[in-house]
């Protein structure tokens, strides 16, 4: 299920400049809980996003979790419908959002499962795409650690993960009744990071001059054999 946000942007302060397509978001909240904080705070995302000139679509995790990874399954039946939707969700939008729980300090099983699924199609739909990580927890550390190890698959996939990150601490009673963060320094950092992840996903898409590739270098010697950049 998808939930389009505030699609309208305001162009009118370019000097001159054509009109140009609002940049978009996916966000997903990469829990399964019905009353999960890290919807409530994917919910609140797609919101700024939609408040600040961008469009937002929110994923359902529960639409992109697949069985666990199989060699055997893939050489039969190619990839699962649940990593079909989520390729295409993130190939459809300019850059995506994902906000996880943390789950004894790394990525929920299911969240690196569906990216497990999603490395073998081609062309990568992680490669040079833009991504920011959030995270909510009742704990003090607001799973702040999972998203360092959630970095590690999506940085070797080639994915731009943006260098800001934001984790909710105690999420358990940090929303308003309206959606919205109580404590408005939380409040305002939420939105300085989400707007200049949004300023640079706006200008990867307008200014082509600043599209650069870059490579890991693990010591081999370039080799389309051993190449994960197609
Ligand atoms: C957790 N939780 C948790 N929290 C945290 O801050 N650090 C952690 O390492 C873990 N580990 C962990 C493991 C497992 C198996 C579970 C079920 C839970 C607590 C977790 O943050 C809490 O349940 C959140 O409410 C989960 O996010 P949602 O579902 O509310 O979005």
């Amino acid at each position: 299920m998808s939930q389009n946000v505030a699609p309208t942007v305001d162009h009118s302060w370019i000097p001159n400049g054509p009109p140009r397509p609002a940049v978009s978001f996916l966000v997903v909240s990469a829990s399964l809980r019905k009353d999960s904080f890290n919807s409530r705070l994917a919910r609140l995302v797609a919101r700024i996003v939609g408040d600040r000139g961008g469009t937002a679509a929110l994923g359902e995790m529960n639409a992109f979790t697949p069985p666990p990874y199989n060699q055997d399954l893939e050489n039969k039946s190619g990839l699962p419908p649940e990593a079909v939707e989520f390729c295409r969700r993130i190939e459809e939008n300019d850059a995506f959002i994902i906000v996880s729980p943390e789950y004894n300090a790394s990525v929920p099983g299911h969240l690196k499962n569906v990216i497990d699924w999603a490395s073998r199609k081609r062309p990568q739909p992680f490669h040079t795409r833009h991504s920011l990580l959030l995270s909510a927890s009742p704990s003090m550390v607001g799973g702040n650690r999972g998203l360092w190890a959630l970095r590690i698959p999506l940085e070797h996939l080639g994915a731009r993960v943006y260098p800001d990150m934001f984790s909710l601490a105690q999420a358990h009673t940090a929303f308003k009744p309206d959606g919205t963060l109580a404590d408005p320094d939380l409040a305002a950092r939420l939105e300085g990071t989400i707007v200049s992840f949004m300023d640079l996903v706006e200008a990867a898409k307008h200014y082509a001059c600043i599209k650069k590739d870059w490579f890991e270098f693990l010591g081999e010697r370039p080799d389309p054999m051993f190449d994960r950049v197609e």
